[in-house]
């Protein structure tokens, strides 16, 4: 068994205070699939968990961003990131941005891996977090990953440019997933004085 607390306890130290206890508790390696891509020379370069287990899981902890799908997923080779975990630090200052407290009802468009939703659920609550996300097999697995590690959010497959009606309003919407313009779905399922966080 490798050790991940140490790892863990180094990249939560690098995190805006606030979110240093949450990524204490949350284990990023849990939301992390097996094979991920790493810049390097300006080009994806694969690591395997399987095969180079210690790469992997420090890849898990640095301070990067880790592409977790190539050309949705398709097999091309063509390279096209579609989907990544986002940088750790990054993650830490939207979610410093979005001002959440316990009580607050938080929708996240982008779902990814689960990580971010299970950091925001960890401040405000699994029954208390929706999470949409475009890709099927990327909600599928950030479903269960977010079961299997105890936060259990709503992760719902669509286009989270909609937003997510049935649950609104919500008191925050953070949103991972870039956007030329801020979609009014977003706005219209905010609650007044509520928030909308986006890159
Ligand atoms: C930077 S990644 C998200 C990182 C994620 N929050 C995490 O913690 O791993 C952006 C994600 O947004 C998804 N996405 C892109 N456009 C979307 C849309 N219109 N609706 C929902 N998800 C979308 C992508 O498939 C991708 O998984």
């Amino acid at each position: 068994m490798r050790d991940t607390e140490g790892p863990r306890a180094r990249l939560a130290e690098a995190m805006p205070p606030a979110w240093r206890a949450a990524f204490l508790a949350v284990p990023r390696h849990a939301f992390i699939p097996d094979t991920v891509w790493v810049r390097r020379g300006g080009r994806p370069v694969a690591l395997h968990r399987r095969h180079d287990p210690d790469a992997w899981l420090a890849a898990c902890y640095a301070d990067e961003p880790l592409a977790v799908q190539l050309d949705d997923g398709d097999g091309s080779g063509r390279g096209y990131v579609t989907s990544s975990a986002s940088m750790p630090t990054t993650v830490a200052l939207m979610l410093d941005a979005a001002h959440l407290r316990p009580g607050h009802r938080v929708l996240e468009i982008g779902t990814g891996t689960g990580f971010n939703a299970a950091l925001i659920a960890w401040r405000v609550g699994a029954a208390a977090t929706t999470t949409v996300e475009i890709d099927p097999g990327l909600a599928q697995r950030a479903r269960a990953a977010l079961n299997a590690a105890g936060w259990p959010v709503e992760v719902v497959t669509g286009d989270g440019t909609r937003g997510h009606a049935p649950g609104a309003p919500y008191d925050r919407v953070v949103s991972t997933a870039a956007v030329h313009r801020v979609p009014y779905a977003w706005v219209a399922q905010t609650a007044p004085g509520g928030r909308v966080v986006t890159p």
